[in-house]
Formats: structure tokens, C-alpha cells, sequence
């Protein structure tokens, strides 16, 4: 299949607010000291999207992505703002996706609606396990029996729906991650993303990790929850499309695919990234955290330019990831300019070849891509074929 680099403009929005913060995450997430002012918030993002605006000019928009934090936790009025400022200041393709992430301890069937009234078309839950002991072991402030309800509800007021699970976690055995995904499961809709728990720096996690009390799980019984995850989620009818994603086809995260195919977005609200290509070329740019000084007036988010070479090496860890790879066509439509016509120019040549001969990755005119086998030692797998300097060819 032929494909054209990804040319519409994406939004992400950040809402850096949780009602408590899970043990695992390090996300730019805070438990506000006292109540917000909706308005402020409001008033904020419509300054720095139309700030956003001048840099970019016109574009067609192909979504808005609201993540956190907690979205689920904004006023419905904060989030209409938002998308009506979005839809003012780009120009929207007709089937625009607005996905917003919920907590399930924090909406009601009548919030939901709103949401939707909002302007949101896309909802991803954070049902993170069906099972109820683990559940609150992750520090999660909603029950299994809440996780379901807001489901059931969402799949009466979305059209699109996801949720996201964590798995491997401590004492998991695939046994019970196989019965836990398959009840998951009848609660689904087009798209699951599923993450391996990871241990991140700083959090109560990691210090529990460190000082004994909590073991992780064993890189053999990780490896054999990840290849029953993607069988059974391929079994389901949602296979994987990216490491963590899995979605009926034509159902993936169209924010999320567009960005890992190297797309631009716009980041808005405090610690939001962004990917800009504008006349001096392309930027990573970059939101200071702190929300209260952001909701006073946003200031601009540094722009750090991306060299060619830094921009295709992004492009190729990312579309790594991908079931689909890297491909060569878009690739080149990409980079060609840059002197970078083909995605094995940039790979360590001998790794490259070692991959394919071990049935790690395939590599041809069309792209290269991770095997079955290759995907489960994806990170290393990157770290080798990316490692070192460009190979002229
Ligand atoms: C911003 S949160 C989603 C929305 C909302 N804040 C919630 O948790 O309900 C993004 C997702 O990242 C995943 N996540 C965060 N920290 C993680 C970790 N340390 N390991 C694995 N997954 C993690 C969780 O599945 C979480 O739902
Ligand atoms: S996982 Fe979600 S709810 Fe929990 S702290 Fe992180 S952003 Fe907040």
C-alpha cells in the first residue's frame, strides 16, 4: 500500500490535573492544592491556541487529543472552549477525531453526555485491570464495578471508544492476565491499548521496588504475557498496530497513528510537547509544567530546532513501533530533500543484516518492519539498528 506522509495539523491539550496520583505514573500530573477557576483555564487555552495559530497559520486539523492528567476532571464548558477555539483557528477535516482520556472515578452518565455535547467523538478510559485487588494496588481511586458501568455508558454516547490496561504486573501469571483480558474483552470497543507496567524514576513504585517490597515481574513470564496479549487481541479482532495498541482495522487512534507517522502537532496547556514544521524548519517545542503559572498567561513554549538527521531518526523509532514499520515511500517523501532517500541508510548496516538473518526484522524496497519475533525485542532491536553514524549507500 502506497502511502503519503501524514500532511494535516494535530492538537494535543493537556490538563495536568488528577483527583490523586496512581503509584506507577510520572506523567505531568499534579493533585491540585485547591479548586480551580474553569474560566481562567478556559480563557488560558484559547490565548495559547491562538498563539499557537500565529506560528502555525492555516492547516488542516486533523485532531484534538485531550490527555493528562485527568481531562475527564475539566469542566464540559472548558473542553467546548477548546474545541471551538481549535475548530476557529485550523481547519477542520470532516471527520475531525476529538478523543478525550477519562478517569472511570470521575464521570457520571450525565458528564459523559456533556462531554460529547463538548464537542468530544472519541473516549479512552482508564479501566487499567478488571482485577479488583490489583486495581487498588495500582492506587486507582474507582472500583472494577465503576470501570464497567462508565463503559457501558460510553458505549451508548461514543461512537469510538478505548480504554487502556496495564499489564505485567507484580504477581501477574498469564493464567489470570488471559482470564482478566478475556473479560476485558466484552467490555470493548473498537481499541485497547495495553502497557507493561514500568518501573519510572521517582515514583512510589520504584522506591517500593528498590527497598524489596515489591518484585517485578520476570523478563520470561513478561515476554509470555506480551505474546498472548497480541494473539488474543488478534483473535478478537483487534490486532496490534503499534507495540502497546491494538484496534479493529480503520479503528486506530487516528491522533496517535498520525503522530507516529511523523506528522506535525501542536501541543496546548502546561508540559504540553509539540512538533512544528514552519519556514525555518522543524521544531520540538516544549510547555514550562508549572499550571498556575501557565493559567495565568501562557507563556510561548521553547522551540528547539530538529536537525534533518534528529528528525529521521525520530521518525524511524517511532515508525519502528509501528505493524506497519517504516515505510520507504513516505519516508522519502519526507526526507528526500534532507539527502535521505531510503529508512536503511540510516541503520547500522551490519545490524541490520544480523536482524534479518536472525527473522528479527524485514527489510525490503517498501520499508522495514519488526517481525513477530523482532517486536518482542523491540527496544534493543532499535537501540542496535539505530546506533551510529549515518551509512552512506
Ligand atoms: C494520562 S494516563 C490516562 C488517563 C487518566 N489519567 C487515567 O489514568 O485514567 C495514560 C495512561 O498511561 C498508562 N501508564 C501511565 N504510567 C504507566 C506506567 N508506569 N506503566 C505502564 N503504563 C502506564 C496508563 O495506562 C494510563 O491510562
Ligand atoms: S495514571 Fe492517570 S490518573 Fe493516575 S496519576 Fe497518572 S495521569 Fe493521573
Amino acid at each position: 500500500m502506497t502511502q503519503s506522509p501524514e500532511t494535516a495539523f494535530h492538537l494535543y491539550v493537556h490538563w495536568p490535573y488528577c483527583r490523586a496520583k496512581c503509584g506507577y505514573c510520572d506523567f505531568a500530573s499534579f493533585v491540585p492544592k485547591r479548586a480551580w477557576d474553569a474560566a481562567a483555564w478556559g480563557a488560558a487555552y484559547e490565548a495559547d491556541i491562538a498563539a499557537l495559530r500565529g506560528r502555525t497559520g492555516s492547516r488542516e486539523l486533523g485532531s484534538v487529543f485531550f490527555g493528562g492528567g485527568t481531562p475527564s476532571l475539566a469542566e464540559p464548558a472548558v473542553i467546548g472552549r477548546v474545541v471551538e477555539a481549535a475548530l476557529r483557528a485550523w481547519e477542520p477535516r470532516a471527520d475531525l477525531e476529538v478523543t478525550l482520556e477519562a478517569n472511570p472515578g470521575t464521570v457520571d452518565k450525565a458528564g459523559l453526555r456533556a462531554l460529547r455535547d463538548a464537542g468530544v467523538n472519541r473516549l479512552s478510559v482508564g479501566a487499567q485491570s478488571f482485577d479488583p485487588e490489583d486495581l487498588a494496588r495500582l492506587g486507582r481511586i474507582h472500583s472494577v464495578d465503576e470501570t464497567k458501568r462508565v463503559l457501558d455508558w460510553a458505549h451508548h454516547i461514543f461512537d469510538r471508544l478505548s480504554f487502556d490496561l496495564i499489564t505485567a504486573r507484580p504477581g501477574l501469571t498469564p493464567a489470570a492476565w488471559r482470564a482478566e483480558l478475556a473479560e476485558a474483552l466484552e467490555f470493548a470497543g473498537e481499541h485497547v491499548s495495553i502497557y507493561q507496567l514500568t518501573v519510572e524514576d521517582g515514583t512510589p513504585l520504584s522506591r517500593d521496588v528498590a527497598a524489596g517490597r515489591v518484585t517485578m515481574l520476570d523478563e520470561d513470564t513478561e515476554a509470555e504475557i506480551f505474546e498472548d496479549t497480541r494473539q488474543i487481541m488478534a483473535e478478537a479482532g483487534r490486532p496490534a498496530y503499534e507495540v502497546s495498541n491494538f484496534a479493529r482495522p480503520g479503528a486506530e487512534c487516528r491522533h496517535n497513528l498520525a503522530i507516529w507517522r511523523g506528522a506535525d502537532y501542536g501541543g496546548v496547556g502546561p508540559a504540553a510537547h509539540g512538533r512544528l514544521t514552519l519556514e525555518e524548519g522543524r521544531f520540538a517545542t516544549r510547555h514550562a509544567p508549572d499550571p498556575a503559572a501557565w493559567v495565568k498567561g501562557p507563556p510561548p513554549p521553547r522551540l528547539e530546532p530538529l536537525s534533518a538527521e534528529e528528525r529521521a531518526r525520530e521518525h524511524l523509532m517511532m515508525a519502528l513501533r509501528l505493524t506497519e514499520g517504516a515505510r520507504a515511500e513516505p519516508f522519502r517523501l519526507r526526507f528526500a530533500a534532507d539527502g535521505m532517500a531510503d529508512p536503511r541508510e540510516l541503520m547500522n548496516p551490519d545490524a541490520l543484516a544480523e536482524a534479518v538473518g536472525l527473522g528479527l526484522i524485514e527489510s525490503g524496497e517498501d520499508g522495514v518492519r519488526a517481525t513477530e519475533q523482532g517486536v518482542m525485542l523491540l527496544n534493543t532491536l532499535t537501540a542496535r539498528l539505530l546506533d551510529g553514524e549515518r551509512t552512506p549507500r
